[in-house]
This record gives structure tokens, C-alpha cells and sequence, in this order.
């Protein structure tokens, strides 16, 4: 069955207490709306929209940059759910297929429940899903059922008492012929307690007109909605215990779990060790057998089996680790690919570089990759040794097993097998050192005395 996506993102988020849109505050290294658009996207859909209002411009560039195809509809007064969906009408025109209704800030949603959604259709004209809440909340609907058939839905505002003690409530997704979705929207009115344009209407139209309507249940977990920071931070804590079981059970070894932070994407092979205290940001792949020694930060850079890096490391986007690869404490690589058994193991800046295989960095190295203006890029070969606290001015590069000396500025290439030393050189003056302290020596007897 053909789907189509309606993201639901544009609410303003007033307990966020934020410039930012509620559906950009990042969970796990993405925002809220990317988690959405990832969960949606196991549906495989024909179309994408999303239904921005406020912060629209920010909602559409984060969109877009995570998926080029979806298309954005603005909302530009927010009239309630209902009119929020609306928005999509055009857009959609004449689709053939079901529309799928997501939250932007509900990020939690498996492929699972969406496709158990997609199995009740088969009998359902529509299919909402819901789930038993613990403790009864006034910000969701109450689900009223009759046997498996949903009757309607009543917000909490407009709800008696009885039906506010309902633990099935409304996580607010929904499926639906799309055609007929617009057909019932149509027909919502606002006269209720908010003066709102209930989505959760189109269950009770449908009914009226004899159709059928179903709820599908989740875990509560998966439909949690994030109102403030404080369920913000308790959705990152929830979503970075889940990723650490995964990991132990996927076979990484974390010997302080606790202390590890995974982004969205992380991917980590089995039999890696990640100590404690390390960060992932998006876009990380470790493979099996590597390790990541303590303190170390990663973002969109992929290690390769064997490497060890850290204690202390910042591996930034761009940075490519070929197998056995070190990367010591205070290094720092960006934009750069580092050959197989390659080692840089101290105070190394490298960045916009190719480094060879089996090639030594000193302790201290800076590729000097930006000049105020623009970036340039440093190679260097194979089996190459540069000296500590060698500067490497970009563009620049250094030949198979060549050398620099140490405290080298290089600003020119050096070819295969050469030795460059670019510093001034040694003058030694015998005696001097003794003369010179006792000529100080001297002076400071004669401050002394006069004072
Ligand atoms: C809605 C449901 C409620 C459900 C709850 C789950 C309705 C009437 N109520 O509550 O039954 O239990 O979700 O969280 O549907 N939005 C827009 N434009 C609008 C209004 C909302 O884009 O005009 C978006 C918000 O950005 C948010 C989502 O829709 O992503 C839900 O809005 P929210 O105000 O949080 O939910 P309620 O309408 O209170």
C-alpha cells in the first residue's frame, strides 16, 4: 500500500522556553524532527511532508538537509491539529494511497508498531495508535472503545470525569485513506474547550458515516511527546540507556556504560572496547576491534578494525582511520585519511591531510591548513617520519619515507626519501652560558644593594 507521510511540526513548543522551534532541540545528536522523518521513513513513502509554522525557515533547512525530497507546507496560524494536517491537502491532491499522521516531537517510534499500524488497515478504515498511560495526564485524549472497534476520542479539556480516569489514551498518529482523511477534516469544527481543529474528530465522523476505526497500543516509551527540557533530558536518558544495552548486547565492551553518549547513528562493531567518558556525535562508524581509549570525542568519522585512539582524542568530521591506525592523547584530526598502522600518538593537529602508511608523526605536528582564508590540503607519503613539532604549511607534501627534522616549518615539498630541516641552525659558543650567568648574577647584586 502506498503511504504518505504528514509530520506534524508546527507548534510553537512554549514550555520549551527556546528561540529554537521545539522540533530542532536535539536528542541523541539530531533534532527531535529528524527522529520523526527516520522513524517515518521505514514506511518507505511516496511523499514526505512536513507542516511547519513556527521557526518555519529553521524547520525547513534542517528538513531538507536531512532528506532533499520531503516537502514542506507552512502553517502559519496554528488552529489545531486537524488544520494542521489540512495544510497537506494540496499537496497531496488526488494521492492514492494512505496517509500516515507523525508528531515532530515524538522521536521514539518503531518500525514494529508502524507496521503492526499497517496490518489493522487491512481491516480498519481507520487506525489510530494509542497507549495505557501510568499516570493519568491531562495533555493527552482519551481513547473510548468499544470492544477492538474506537469510537471517539475526547481531549482532556472537553473530557467528564469518568473518561478522564481512562488510562488508553491518544498518542496522536494515525492512518487513513487519504482521500477520505481530507473528506473527514472537512467536516471538523472547533467548538470545543480550546476553540481548536481536532484531528482526533475525524474518529466520531467516521463512525458516523458507519466506518470503521480501530487503535493499535504501544509502550508508553514510544510515544512519549516532549513539552519541556525536563522530558527532554529524560527522553536523552532513555535513549541513551537503550543504546547501551544495545551496544553490550551487540558485543562492545563498555566497562562504565554510564558514561558513554551515542548519537542517533552510531554504529560500533562487535569486540570494540569504548572507555569510559567518550562521546559520539553523529555519523561514527567503529568497526570490530578497535578502541577507544577514555575522554575521547567523535563525530562523523569512521575508524577502522584495530585503531586505537584517545585517551584525549577529537576525531572531527572527515576523519578516516585505516586499520591499526593510533591516534594519541590531545590529537586532534579532521578532514583527513590516515593509512593503515599510520601513528600520530601526541599534541598533533591534523587536518585536510592524506597520510600514508606505516608513516610517524612527532609529537607537537600542525598541518597549518588554513591561511586566514582558504583551506589547503597536506600529504604525506608512506613509511614517512615527521619530526616533532614539525609545522607543515599547506599546501604541502612530503614523499614516501622522507623525514622532516624536528621543529621544521616546511612551506615547500619534500620528495621521497629526503631529509628537510627548515629551522635556524644550532650556533654553539663555549663558555658563553657561564659568562652570561655570572654577568646577571652580577646585576641582580647590584639591584639589591640598591634598593
Ligand atoms: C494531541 C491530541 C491528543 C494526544 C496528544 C499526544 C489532538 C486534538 N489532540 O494533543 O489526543 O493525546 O496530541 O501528544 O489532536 N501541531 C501543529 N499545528 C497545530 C497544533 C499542533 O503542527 O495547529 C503539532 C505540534 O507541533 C505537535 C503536534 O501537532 O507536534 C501535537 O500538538 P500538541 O499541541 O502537542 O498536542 P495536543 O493537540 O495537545
Amino acid at each position: 500500500m502506498k503511504t504518505a507521510l504528514v509530520i506534524l511540526a508546527a507548534g510553537k513548543g512554549t514550555r520549551m522556553n527556546s528561540d529554537l522551534p521545539k522540533v530542532l532541540h536535539p536528542l541523541a545528536g539530531a533534532p527531535l524532527l529528524i527522529h520523526a522523518m527516520h522513524a517515518g521513513a521505514r514506511l518507505v513513502p511516496e511523499k514526505t511532508v512536513i507542516v511547519a509554522g513556527h521557526g518555519a525557515d529553521r524547520v525547513r533547512r534542517a528538513a531538507l538537509s536531512h532528506d532533499a525530497s520531503v516537502e514542506i507546507v507552512l502553517q502559519s496560524e496554528q488552529l489545531g491539529t486537524a488544520h494542521a494536517v489540512d495544510q497537506a491537502r494540496a499537496v497531496l491532491e488526488g494521492f492514492d494511497g494512505d496517509v500516515v499522521v507523525l508528531f515532530g516531537d515524538t522521536p521514539f517510534l518503531q518500525a514494529e508498531t508502524l507496521e503492526r499500524m499497517l496490518a489493522a488497515r487491512a481491516e480498519h478504515d481507520i487506525v489510530v495508535l494509542g497507549f495505557d498511560i501510568a499516570e493519568v495526564q491531562p495533555r493527552y485524549g482519551r481513547l473510548i472503545m468499544q470492544g477492538d472497534r474506537l469510537e471517539r476520542i475526547v481531549e482532556y479539556k472537553d473530557a467528564t470525569e469518568e473518561e478522564r480516569a481512562i488510562r488508553f489514551t491518544n498518542s496522536g498518529l494515525l492512518r487513513c485513506d487519504a482521500q477520505l482523511l481530507f473528506e473527514l477534516i472537512a467536516e471538523v469544527g472547533n467548538d470545543n474547550a480550546s476553540g481548536e481543529y481536532y484531528l482526533t474528530e475525524v474518529v466520531a465522523l467516521a463512525n458516523a458515516r458507519g466506518l470503521s476505526v480501530t487503535a493499535v497500543k504501544c509502550d508508553e516509551t514510544e510515544t512519549l511527546g516532549i513539552d519541556s527540557r525536563t522530558d527532554l533530558a529524560a527522553a536523552e536518558a532513555g535513549y541513551q540507556t537503550r543504546a547501551r544495552t544495545k551496544a553490550l548486547t551487540d558485543g562492545v565492551t563498555l566497562p562504565a556504560p554510564d558514561t558513554v553518549h551515542f548519537a542517533f547513528d552510531t554504529v560500533i562493531g562487535r569486540d570494540t572496547v569504548i572507555e569510559p567518558n567518550v562521546v559520539f556525535g553523529p555519523g561514527v562508524t567503529v568497526e570490530s576491534g578497535a578502541t577507544i581509549r577514555a575522554f575521547s570525542h567523535l563525530e562523523g568519522c569512521h575508524v577502522a578494525r584495530g585503531a586505537v585512539v584517545g585517551p584525549y582524542a577529537r576525531l572531527r568530521p572527515g576523519a578516516e582511520l585505516s586499520e591499526n591506525v593510533r591516534v594519541g592523547n590531545f590529537v586532534e584530526i579532521k578532514n583527513a585519511q590516515i593509512g593503515e598502522g599510520t601513528k600520530v600518538n601526541h599534541l598533533s593537529y591534523i587536518g585536510d591531510a592524506t597520510l600514508g602508511t606505516q608513516t610517524n608523526v612527532g609529537a607537537g605536528t600542525i598541518t597549518c591548513n588554513y591561511d586566514g582564508v582558504l583551506k589547503h590540503r597536506t600529504e604525506i607519503g608512506d613509511n614517512a617520519f615527521i619530526g616533532s613539532n614539525t609545522m607543515l604549511v599547506a599546501p604541502v607534501s612530503i614523499g614516501d619515507r622522507a623525514m622532516t627534522g624536528s621543529g621544521s616549518v616546511i612551506t615547500s615539498d619534500v620528495e621521497a626519501d629526503a631529509l628537510a630541516i627548515a629551522r635556524a641552525p644550532q650556533v654553539e659558543k663555549p663558555g658563553m652560558a657561564t659568562k652570561l650567568f655570572d654577568i646577571l648574577k652580577a646585576k641582580k647584586a647590584k639591584l639589591q644593594r640598591g634598593s
